[in-house]
């Protein structure tokens, strides 16, 4: 597979210039037709000799591709439905004390919050927040001060979902280390669209999603936990298939892995189609997608910039952002733009319900039609206001 067959074999951008990869993105046939072949060979019977085991092993094998794709080993991998189930592995992985804190960025994703907030209710803990500025040196500053001696965890994304601006993050852990303090990434917004690289970040835990830039089957996913912090995590949710082994009076002994994390009966099919999502990536070449997406982002904020009125949020070095382009025009809301953007069939994201914040995200299955499209729309709802 190359890089341009991308948009032929994804159905939906033959009708739709798609610029909404950031929530979920479409999938190409292939990785529908492999996830929808394992399901029906799973279903000629789970429970017949030879079957599910195969099934199994090729859901073992999606591990380590997803572990291979961000640097990781299998065993430091859980598969799960999405983002916010890492998250809340964490959030649910500590011994709370009243007057523990935790710090999250101002800009996070409920996703990353409301398990936050609600632990506030439940144990008695503080939340503290960093707010997201451009300058990177003013939020370092700003930093240092929130971390104290009840700080149990730093919780942030690795890429803004509002801007798209990678947040500082090797720096954040750096001082966050020194205090002994663990850092969660929140990558939903960096997985699949930037390098992404687990010992180099050196952060302790990071959760992502397979159904956005990987477009991978919705609901798929999965949780880095660095090895040395498997034991450190309180397990939760467990069951049938963490343990290494139990017994009838209460002995109970955990996987040394990631995966004590797992549990119950699973949704096999669709993370055996994460793995061949991961495959095609593999076989285009991560370099590519990733120089694809760099490029016409920064061909998408110079057409953007051109437009009179239209204000950019961005930030316009990519080095300080990702796949994500985010825009507001004064005197219009973000309803507004997303519903005459439809109308041309362009699809955006407004961030907010009442608010003026448009995200554009990239991918390598748009087009210069595309961009035309998008840039069009905008310009002909200006001209008419
Ligand atoms: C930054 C961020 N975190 C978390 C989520 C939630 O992702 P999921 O639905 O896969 O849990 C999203 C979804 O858009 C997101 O953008």
């Amino acid at each position: 597979m190359k890089l341009h067959d991308v948009r032929r074999l994804t159905p939906i951008t033959q009708e739709y210039a798609y610029f909404q990869s950031s929530g979920f993105s479409p999938k190409m046939e292939p990785v529908i037709e492999e996830t929808a072949r394992w399901a029906r060979f799973h279903n000629a019977g789970a429970v017949a000799p030879g079957i599910h085991d195969k099934v199994l092993k090729a859901f073992e094998e999606t591990r380590e591709k997803v572990a291979r794709s961000i640097h990781a080993d299998a065993d430091e991998i859980v598969l799960g439905e999405n983002t916010t189930i890492g998250i809340n592995i964490v959030a649910n992985g500590i011994d709370w004390q009243p007057g523990d804190n935790v710090i999250l960025s101002d800009k996070e994703h409920p996703g990353n919050r409301i398990t936050w907030y609600s632990h506030v209710r439940r144990y008695g803990i503080e939340l503290r927040f960093l707010p997201v500025v451009h300058d990177e040196e003013e939020m370092m500053d700003a930093f240092l001060p929130l971390l104290d001696a009840r700080t149990r965890v730093v919780s942030i994304s690795h890429v803004c979902r509002r801007t798209g601006q990678r947040l500082p993050v090797r720096p954040l852990i750096d001082v966050a280390h020194n205090r002994d303090v663990p850092v969660l990434l929140d990558g939903a917004q960096s997985y699949g669209a930037i390098p992404v690289d687990m010992r180099a970040l050196d952060c302790d835990f990071y959760a992502f999603s397979g159904h956005k830039y990987i477009m991978a089957p919705q609901g798929t996913g999965g949780f880095y936990v660095r090895r040395d912090r498997i034991e450190w995590l309180k397990p939760s949710w467990i069951g049938s298939h963490s343990q290494k082994d139990f017994d009838n009076e209460g002995g109970l002994t955990l996987l040394d892995e990631a995966k004590r994390f797992e549990f119950g009966t699973r949704n096999l099919a669709d993370q055996v189609g994460f793995g061949y999502a991961l495959d095609c990536w593999q076989e285009i070449g991560w370099s590519n997608v990733f120089a694809y997406i760099q490029e016409y982002t920064d061909r998408t904020k110079a057409a953007l910039q051109g437009v009179s009125g239209l204000v950019l949020h961005t930030p316009l070095s990519y080095e300080k952002s990702s796949g994500i382009v985010t825009f507001s025009i004064p005197g219009h809301t973000a309803a507004e733009i997303q519903e005459r953007l439809l109308e041309e069939k362009v699809l955006v994201s407004p961030l907010e319900k009442d608010g003026a914040l448009i995200r554009v995200s990239t991918h390598v299955f748009n087009d210069e039609g595309d961009l035309t499209r998008l840039v069009a729309g905008i310009e002909s709802m200006v001209r008419s206001r």
